[in-house]
């Protein structure tokens, strides 16, 4: 469908030859008073047919014109951010929903803390403040290009479902920051949301701005593995986003939150789905050792050493999205008022953090030693502690899974400092342990630390689609509930 087609579906007028007047409180479900602003309008009237052609170009390839059991925000309540239904996915009603207003609120941190929050951008802090949208923003597109191909090899329907459910909302996010950029940063904003459309994940001239977003997702396991650990980390800038004292920016980000939790949620059952799958192969069999990797792969199920190198893969790579745990600009925007921390208003001290110190690892003198640093220039470290806190959860009750199976093996998170390419560990070579290595050491050992040749073919020797409605690949079981409490043969996407 051409964009053309798709602005004229619900004209409200039509006037002269080319001015075509949308409803846009019918086509875009939103609680900003779209309607009543004649520039926003326009400057999304422009956007919205260069959005749509990113979408069909760059968007889940080769299911465009299938129909798709989603759900779609209309609303900020709790009766209107989930309705289901079944569209095409380049009909999906991406809308810019804001949580309500709270009276009052005033900034929560840094050097204006207690003054009433801003609902315009202040001068001094444009710059800044622009950056911070467009790095949040440019990541959202950038996950749905890195997911393109997954629709062929889905494991089920539901799986199927579940990736476009996040793929259409990682859109939605898109159009919650270009509105942002387009109501509040003029001309400047309206290049912005242009060129959030032209980088591209991956592309050498024009790459996406974050390393993790230019990495291929090239299996399912890679993306439960990153809807798991690298929608997290979106939690946890969201969450840092959401304390902002520009409340335009903290009642958006509160919004996407409640759709983040869907992802991490997609990404958690994945894996703990494809454990259970592994587990149960496993026991069918007798077999006992989960090191016994040529036995388990017979099965036709992901031996669980394999699923430890994807996710300290996908783990360290996120970690690097955290920038310097050391950061003097981490500093100036939590200062200024514009980023906070994660659960700002719940932690107990001053909010200004003007003595404060904060351990940060690191290594020094060939030791990875534990230093005080001021706490203002750790706020990247503290966000990182956090975020390694908030995944352990989900790691545990992966175990859970494998322990009540009865099979002996734990995942672990590696190592703050394994892998890294960004931060205090940058180029240091520490095992996922935590052990300082040579450089040989390190090179033997690679292939049992992260995903190997060997372990991708296999991996791709299972990405077998399977599209029959209520049944599952080989390596993945079913999950325990459908989405919306839909029964098990449930055909969540029909295929055209
Ligand atoms: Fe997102
Ligand atoms: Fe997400």
């Amino acid at each position: 469908m051409s964009s053309v087609e798709t602005l004229t579906e619900n004209p409200v007028a039509v006037s002269g030859d080319h001015f075509v007047e949308v409803n846009y409180d019918d086509r875009i479900p939103n609680n900003v008073a779209l309607s009543s602003d004649k520039q926003l309008q326009r400057a999304l009237e422009t956007w919205r047919p260069k959005y749509l052609d990113w979408w069909n170009d760059m968007g889940p390839e080769g299911f465009q014109e299938s129909s798709v059991y989603l759900r779609t925000a209309v609303g900020v309540d709790p009766s209107g951010w989930a309705k289901f239904g079944f569209v095409k996915m380049p009909e999906y009603r991406w809308g810019v929903l804001l949580a309500p207003k709270i009276e009052g609120r005033t900034i929560p941190f840094g050097r204006h803390k207690g003054e009433t929050a801003w609902q315009e951008v202040p001068g001094e802090y444009r710059a800044t403040l622009r950056r911070l949208l467009v790095v949040q923003g440019d990541t959202e597109p950038a996950s749905v290009e890195q997911q393109r191909y997954l629709g062929a090899t889905a494991p089920s329907l539901y799986d199927m479902r579940n990736l476009f459910q996040v793929n259409v909302e990682e859109g939605r996010h898109l159009w919650a920051i270009v509105y942002l950029l387009v109501k509040y940063f003029g001309k400047d904003g309206r290049e912005e949301a242009q060129a959030l459309l032209e980088r591209c994940s991956g592309q050498e001239d024009n790459p996406r701005i974050l390393g993790a977003f230019n990495e291929r997702t090239p299996d399912w396991l890679s993306f439960f593995m990153f809807t798991f650990f690298t929608d997290r980390d979106g939690k946890m800038q969201l969450a840092a986003l959401a304390e902002s004292g520009f409340d335009p920016l903290s009642r958006t980000c509160r919004f996407m939150l409640t759709e983040e939790a869907h992802h991490m949620f997609v990404g958690e059952t994945g894996v703990q789905r494809t454990i259970e799958a592994t587990c149960a192969a496993m026991n069918r069999a007798g077999i006992k050792d989960p090191n016994d990797v040529e036995a388990v792969r017979k099965l036709g199920v992901v031996d669980l050493p394999l699923l430890q190198r994807k996710a300290n893969f996908h783990i360290s790579v996120t970690r690097d999205l955290f920038g310097s745990e050391i950061s003097s600009n981490a500093a100036e925007t939590f200062s200024s008022g514009l980023k906070g921390r994660f659960n700002e208003a719940n932690l107990k001290d001053d909010h200004v953090l003007a003595d404060a110190t904060y351990p940060v690892m690191r290594v020094a003198d060939g030791k990875i030693v534990e230093e005080q640093i001021p706490a203002l220039r750790a706020i990247n470290a503290r966000l990182l502690d956090d975020y390694i806190a908030d995944c352990q959860g989900g790691v545990d009750r992966w175990n859970k899974v494998i322990e009540k199976a009865g099979i002996a093996f734990k995942f672990v998170q590696p190592h703050k400092g394994f892998n890294r390419k960004i931060g205090e560990f940058a180029g240091c070579r520490i095992s996922p342990a935590g052990e300082l290595l040579t450089e040989d050491q390190r090179l033997a050992q690679s292939g049992a630390w992260l995903p190997n040749d060997d372990d991708m073919r296999f991996i791709d020797s299972l990405m077998n689609p399977c599209r029959e409605p209520g049944k599952y690949a080989s390596w993945i079981a079913p999950p325990r509930v459908g989405i919306n409490n839909q029964p098990g043969d449930f055909e969540y996407v029909k295929i055209y």
